[in-house]
């Protein structure tokens, strides 16, 4: 399709990033040539979304390895501005998956590094498209001659991705079927990735769409105004709970009160086998500025203290479905993705 976006791009040189925080106002990018720039750009979410920081630190350890050649590093400084990269963030697993893939190649030399990131981004595209066709084929053998109106979360498409989106490519996917009635988007505070980033990719694809504001989405749903949410994933554990943006456990909770599928769309490499519930899955605070201010002008009293998780759990029991690249789970009803 038309329109797309590349999030995380190599240019041969560095990396080349979309600046997601100029969006929607300005599609500006950014040349990644350092450890120390990456790491900032993961952190300040210029890059964002699960899968495309899992990319964005695949090619991370071959900016080391060229930063490290340039400066004259030893092998521990390397190992340490890996490491670096490996922790920007604790939440998505993709990260700390996509930097240890790239680990054996390193022996290889830095050519090795590049082909086997490129390889994760390539095959993260194909996934996606492969979540968007298996999600849409789901919800349509269950949704008669219904067009489907969706509610989502956060944002899970392609400026989250290497290109296409998980919980986003099932929603163009139902476009490109002429499926889709409508898409109600989370504005998803703190840092609006719904009112600024699904509402532009909605946007650039003509999808018909509401920004509402996160409070606003359990009455949503308990209004028969939607059919299914549809969210993304930062890492799910063995037994189907879900790590999203924060915000997300309480669309389940809806859809469950509802009678609506509350759907998961992510890759394989969101999955965490390691990690065996969601009690277990690290949960990034992030800084109090972003809860107390708006853009720059503080709107809590001064004294005030925020608690700013970026994430929730969902527990596998909301979980209607698990989309994959490989097809779909039931959680709900006890498959897992530790049973496969
Ligand atoms: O803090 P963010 O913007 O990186 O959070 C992103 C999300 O929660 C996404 O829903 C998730 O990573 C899935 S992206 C395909």
């Amino acid at each position: 399709m038309a329109n797309d976006v590349r999030a995380v791009e190599w240019t041969g040189e560095g990396l080349r990033l979309i600046d997601q925080t100029r969006l929607p106002g300005r599609l500006a990018h950014l040349e990644i040539r350092d450890v120390e720039g990456l790491v900032d750009a993961i952190q300040r979410l210029a890059v964002r979304g699960a899968p495309a920081i899992g990319v964005a630190g695949a090619f991370g350890v071959a900016i080391a390895m060229m930063q490290g050649a340039r400066e004259g590093w030893d092998q521990a400084a390397l190992a340490a501005a890996v490491d670096r990269v490996r922790h920007a963030r604790p939440t998505a697993v993709n990260l700390a998956a996509g930097v240890d893939r790239m680990i054996p190649f390193m022996a290889k030399g830095v050519e090795a590094v590049i082909a086997e990131a490129q390889a994760l981004l390539d095959e993260d595209v194909r996934g996606n498209r492969a979540i968007g066709a298996f999600g849409a084929d789901w919800l349509l053998e269950r949704a008669g001659d219904r067009a489907l109106r969706v509610i989502t979360h956060c944002n899970a498409g392609a400026l989250a991705t290497a290109g296409w989106g998980t919980a986003f490519g099932i929603v163009r996917e139902l476009h490109v079927r002429h499926r889709l009635d409508v898409v109600y988007a989370d504005e998803t505070r703190p840092l609006l990735q719904g009112a600024r980033l699904t509402a532009w990719e909605l946007s650039r694809l003509d999808i018909p769409h509401f920004v509402q504001a996160d409070g606003a989405a359990a009455s949503t749903i308990l209004r028969g105004l939607v059919d299914v949410a549809i969210i993304g994933a930062d890492r799910i554990a063995a037994n189907g709970d879900t790590a999203n943006k924060v915000g997300s456990v309480g669309l389940a909770l809806a859809c469950a009160d509802a009678g609506i599928p509350f759907v998961v769309a992510a890759p394989w490499s969101t999955i965490d086998l390691a990690t065996p519930s969601g009690a277990d899955i690290p949960i990034e605070e992030r800084a109090a500025d972003e809860i107390l201010s708006w853009g720059d002008v503080q709107t809590a009293p001064a004294g005030s203290r925020a608690f700013n998780p970026a994430f929730d759990v969902t527990p596998a029991r909301l979980v209607s479905a698990l989309v994959t690249e490989t097809g779909v789970m039931e959680i709900s009803t006890g498959e897992t993705p530790g049973q496969r």
